[in-house]
């Protein structure tokens, strides 16, 4: 019965629309509450007066009882990435990336001088809906280039250039909870256009991943007394099946460090949810305990040589 709602009510944005009620959630806590504050995402999520009216202390608490630190693990991740897109600014980065951008609001939400460049790609029908919802609610801004593509079947190289991106401007990429999603053919080739593309220039690039330990012990995804992380694995590849986007792509940190070796990047930084607990929920007396501490990706950080 679910899948067949499922596709009928989303059209391939089911998984852009649940990170957007991650944040959305936890956008409703007080201020002393919150990790993030994305004032966005309540726009792209059906059912959005639900979660208003139950409110962040009990929508936590439900997705806690559904999957213990699922909502954690996206919410740190936005935030990580948050800090890095104003570091990178910061440092001096002229272009920005979003590949698979979803109902990820950064564009307008982060403080982005208006003389650097942000494209936005992600297959046609959520950008149409992203877009559509968008315009109604705050101005089109110059300085974000929407490209619709489809990264299995379509190149990235002439679809950024046709857009007006720049080879000789130090540009950020990131790639937040995709790969999972496109086959390990395509995330390789992303890499390696991206290395072909920006040999002139400084490149960093944020990417999740999740490890092939998912399907052989997928205990070392928790913390300790975690209950039953292979019953809550199989949940959530239920809902992504069902939401018709299945997850097909895992990978070992040897995998990972040999493509980025191909490719010409070295590892800046790996991060994933317990590494982020003190620095990010502590603050706001949240600290995850052990036994809800759920490592589902590896947020990585990545320059070229
Ligand atoms: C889990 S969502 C993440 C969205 C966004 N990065 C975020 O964190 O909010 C995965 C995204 O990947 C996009 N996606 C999945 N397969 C794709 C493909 N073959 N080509 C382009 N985009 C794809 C989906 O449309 C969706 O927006």
């Amino acid at each position: 019965m679910f899948p067949k709602i499922f596709k009928q009510l989303f059209k391939k944005d089911g998984t852009a629309q649940a990170i957007a009620m991650h944040r959305l959630v936890e956008t409703l806590g007080k201020k002393n509450k919150r990790v993030i504050y994305d004032s966005f995402a309540s726009n792209f999520v059906y059912g959005r007066s639900l979660f208003k009216f139950f409110g962040h202390k009990f929508d936590i608490w439900i997705l806690k009882k559904i999957i213990p630190g699922l909502h954690e693990h996206i919410i740190a991740r936005t935030k990580y990435l948050d800090d890095i897109i104003e570091q990178s600014i910061l440092n001096g980065f002229k272009q920005y990336v979003i590949l698979a951008a979803g109902y990820d609001s950064r564009a307008n939400r982060l403080n982005i001088p208006n003389d650097i460049n942000i494209f936005e790609l992600d297959q046609s029908e959520v950008q149409k809906r992203k877009r559509s919802i968008l315009d109604k609610i705050v101005p089109r801004s110059q300085k974000i280039i929407y490209i619709e593509i489809d990264f299995n079947k379509e190149n990235l190289t002439q679809k950024l250039l046709d857009a007006g991106f720049d080879a000789n401007k130090n540009t950020i990429f990131t790639l937040e909870g995709i790969s999972q999603y496109i086959t390990k053919d395509s995330f390789k080739s992303t890499l390696n256009e991206i290395n072909q593309l920006t040999k002139q220039t400084k490149t960093k690039i944020f990417f999740s991943y999740t490890d092939i330990a998912i399907n052989e012990s997928p205990q070392d995804l928790f913390g300790k007394n975690y209950p039953h992380p292979g019953k809550k694995i199989n949940r959530i590849k239920k809902i992504v099946d069902a939401l018709g986007e299945p997850w097909i792509s895992f990978y070992s940190r040897n995998e990972i460090e040999k493509l980025l070796l191909k490719n010409d990047f070295k590892l800046v930084e790996i991060k994933k949810l317990e590494d982020l607990n003190d620095k990010y929920f502590k603050s706001v007396n949240r600290v995850i305990g052990e036994k809800n501490i759920f490592n589902l990706e590896n947020f990585v950080v990545v320059q070229n040589f």
